[in-house]
């Protein structure tokens, strides 16, 4: 049976010397099974400890609070050994930094092996090919002969991939993947996320896609969901959202993406910087940097608001944010 996540007030904080950072604060979002969501936002704006909070990878003297329901089981509330058995073979991730993934001190064929037994009932012989198969997908040149061969002889881009053959090995229901493409060629990433959406296609795993780069959204990804300072700004059907943003924080990012044609570009023609975690201004955290801010942005934080089916925004001016879109 295929399992939902649903992410309810989810919030996570870090000490500091100025007192409590709210790095995520109060992230809700749903994702059906097997649909792809897209997070994005610029750097700095949770994105990869909204994953982690979900993983369970905030340690003290950080500190997560509200729910990751998995088909109805909260994560964050689960016994760590019934947590375990279900990472990895339920829940897989992809990091930004694969060192951090990966054990140094095992072969990739025996990490890639390893994550076959235990998730699947392959046999040895069938493993040992699922594994070449497996780093041939993600564009290992001559994967049998790397079977052997530790991370460290791995180049960081082989390493990426060679995570990700590791992630994929268990054929996952859900997986949280942060930036999985980001350092790669354009060659390989689309070879990577054909592989995923074929994965999905055949399995009908989930997928949480955090990611700098609006064209692999617009490729690949059901659902998108906008963070800024913390807060999921937007969210909704990625042409529906590209098409008419409903939140003048989206609007900013979507207006660096080329309109016509697959040019790839990386977020960002906004102008000033995301505030820090310690200097988040009143009311909307965005409209120091938002042309459309009113007297109420500075000082109220703007609900999350249905503003069409299946669509979420949390701005005080989404209406003249969507008919300034159809003016351009
Ligand atoms: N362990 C920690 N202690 C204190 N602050 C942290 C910790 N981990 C992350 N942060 C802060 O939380 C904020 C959000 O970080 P996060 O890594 O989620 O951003 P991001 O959206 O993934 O950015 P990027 O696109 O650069 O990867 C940042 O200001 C970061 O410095
Ligand atoms: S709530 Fe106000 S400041 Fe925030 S994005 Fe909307 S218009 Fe801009
Ligand atoms: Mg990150």
């Amino acid at each position: 049976m295929a399992r939902a996540l649903s992410v309810r007030g989810l919030s996570t904080v870090f000490p500091s010397p100025q007192g409590m950072l709210t790095a995520v604060d109060g992230v809700d979002f749903d994702l059906a099974p097997g649909e792809i969501l897209g997070l994005v936002g610029e750097s700095g704006s949770g994105k990869s400890v909204t994953l982690r909070s979900i993983l369970r990878l905030v340690h003290a003297p950080g500190r997560v609070t509200g729910q990751v329901l998995w088909g109805g089981r909260d994560l964050l509330a689960l016994g760590e050994s019934e947590f375990r058995k279900l990472r990895g073979r339920e829940i897989a991730t992809v990091f930004q930094e694969p060192m951090t993934a990966l054990n140094p001190v095992l072969t990739i064929g025996r990490q890639i092996d390893e994550s076959l037994r235990a998730h699947t009932r392959l046999d040895r012989r069938a493993r040992r090919a699922r594994a070449i198969e497996l780093l041939d997908l993600v564009g290992i040149p001559a994967p049998g002969t790397r079977l052997g061969d530790f991370p460290h002889q791995f180049s960081g881009g082989m390493r990426q991939r060679a995570m990700i053959a590791v992630a994929l090995a268990g054929e996952p229901e859900l997986l949280l993947a942060d930036e999985p493409t980001t350092a790669l060629d354009v060659t390989i990433q689309d070879q990577i996320l054909k592989l995923l959406l074929g994965l999905r296609a055949r399995t009908g795993m989930g997928m949480v896609l955090v990611t700098h780069d609006l064209g692999v959204v617009a490729q690949s990804c059901d659902r998108v969901a906008v963070m800024y300072a913390g807060r999921i700004a937007e969210s909704g059907p990625v042409a529906a959202v590209f098409a008419e943003p409903r939140h003048a924080y989206t609007r900013g990012l979507i207006g660096s993406v080329p309109r016509a044609g697959t040019e790839r570009r990386p977020l960002l023609s906004i102008e000033g910087t995301p505030p820090g975690l310690g200097e988040r201004p009143s009311g909307c955290a965005f409209h120091p940097r938002c042309g459309f801010a009113t007297d109420i942005c500075r000082t109220a934080a703007p609900p999350m608001e249905n503003v069409a089916p299946d669509r979420l925004s949390a701005c005080w001016n989404h209406a003249a944010v969507a008919a300034a879109r159809e003016a351009a």
